[in-house]
């Protein structure tokens, strides 16, 4: 049955992760898939992750199932995290998912169900995951001008322009801050004219927030998000805990439907039961405990907030490090890197220029140019800024 299979396509970055590996050379480095890594290399579990699961060690009594919707003290917590204080906090149902990728395709599966015409508008570029999970589920995909490659910021006035362009057929996916790959983040203004849009329009909004903390702070970074759910009737979430908890191979993530009433977010959430049902039964419950351990503890949230700070601060360092490092090459090219937000930023070098930063300084970065801030140690920044200027004038 399977001999007339073609090949599989390698993931660009999962497959990244294999190749570093697989390389011998000792003084490698590893910028590419999107983890966040200390002074010494290493990606810790975070104090407040560990006290959660040293106490649920203690207290859990069972692993018998949980739940199609995963653990509802975790879903309401993820809810309140983005929607505190906003009008959608009373109409919006939230489901657990294995990652903010399963959230993705149980939204997906759920719009092929409600609409199976829809389109989802994508940023130019955007998570190399978005275009493959949206076309598994059936749905049609098309970008909107996003990244001005010149400047190295968003082009707000072509995006608008061709966001105009969508109608009550189409979805328009919004990263809610540290945009991946690029870094570059829309202003508040352009959230605002988005939402403007939606509503005259007939668009659906859907916004994916995997790296809320990681750009101006929590409570910023879900400023966009919020705008958009206190002005519209109907949106939908996916969000990961992968990230901001250190919690990766956990797969903890959650989808949010928000809609004019709760009971029609109940509904829509009873849809995506029978989905994931159909596809994975329930998610795992471990990482979501944690999580939820953590939210509903002060003093836990305040430690886990303070960690997270103090991440989000040793990146801001490591972004300015790096361009010093580079103006100290004699070179401003990359100046554009402090301004980004978030864990990476694109580079603008070409696939045949990261491959020589592979080849000849044994650094990996994502094909596309991105290269993951997080991954950088401070020890290493001039060796990195000599490789991005060698390379950039080859
Ligand atoms: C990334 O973009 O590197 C991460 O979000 C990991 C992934 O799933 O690709």
């Amino acid at each position: 049955m399977f001999k007339q299979l073609s090949p599989a396509q390698l993931d660009p970055i999962l497959s990244l992760s294999i190749a570093y590996r697989e390389d011998s050379r000792t003084d490698k480095m590893d910028l590419g898939i999107g983890v966040y890594r200390n002074s010494q290399g290493e990606t810790p579990i975070m104090q407040a992750v560990q006290t959660a699961q040293t106490a649920l060690l203690a207290e859990q009594k069972t692993k018998a199932y949980v739940g199609l919707a995963g653990d509802e003290v975790f879903n309401q917590s993820m809810m309140d995290l983005l929607l505190s204080g906003t009008s959608a906090h009373g109409r919006a149902a939230a489901v657990q998912t294995p990652g903010a990728s399963g959230a993705l395709r149980m939204l997906a599966d759920l719009m092929a169900i409600a609409q199976p015409e829809t389109t989802v508008w994508l940023t130019d570029p955007s998570y190399v995951n978005h275009k493959p999970v949206m076309e598994a589920a059936g749905l049609k995909v098309r970008f909107y001008p996003y990244f001005d490659r010149q400047t190295k910021q968003v082009n707000s006035d072509a995006m608008l322009a061709e966001i105009a362009k969508a109608g009550p057929k189409d979805v328009v996916l919004l990263h809610g801050c540290c945009h991946n790959p690029t870094g570059a983040d829309i202003r508040f203004e352009d959230w605002q004219a988005v939402t403007e849009l939606a509503n005259k329009n007939g668009f659906l909004p859907f916004v994916d927030i995997a790296y809320q903390g990681f750009g101006d702070g929590l409570a910023q970074d879900a400023a966009g998000l919020q705008h958009l759910a206190d002005n519209v009737e109907e949106m939908i979430i996916a969000t990961s805990c992968s990230k901001n908890f250190g919690l990766y191979r956990e797969r903890t993530g959650a989808a949010i439907i928000v809609s004019d009433s709760l009971q029609e977010a109940q509904k829509a959430k009873g849809r995506i039961l029978n989905l994931a049902r159909a596809t994975y039964t329930m998610p795992p419950d471990h990482g979501a405990a944690v999580v939820a351990k953590i939210l509903q503890d002060e003093k836990l949230t305040q430690v886990w907030q303070q960690e997270l700070n103090s991440m989000h601060q040793r990146l801001l360092n490591l972004r300015q490090g790096l361009v010093k490092a580079v103006n100290a090459q004699g070179s401003d090219a990359f100046d554009f890197i402090a301004k980004h937000k978030g864990m990476f930023s694109v580079t603008g070098l070409s696939p045949e220029q990261i491959a020589r930063m592979r080849e000849d300084f044994a650094i990996y970065a994502v094909a596309d140019g991105r290269i993951n801030i997080a991954g950088l140690q401070e020890q290493k920044l001039d060796y990195l800024a000599n490789a991005l200027v060698t390379v950039s004038q080859s």
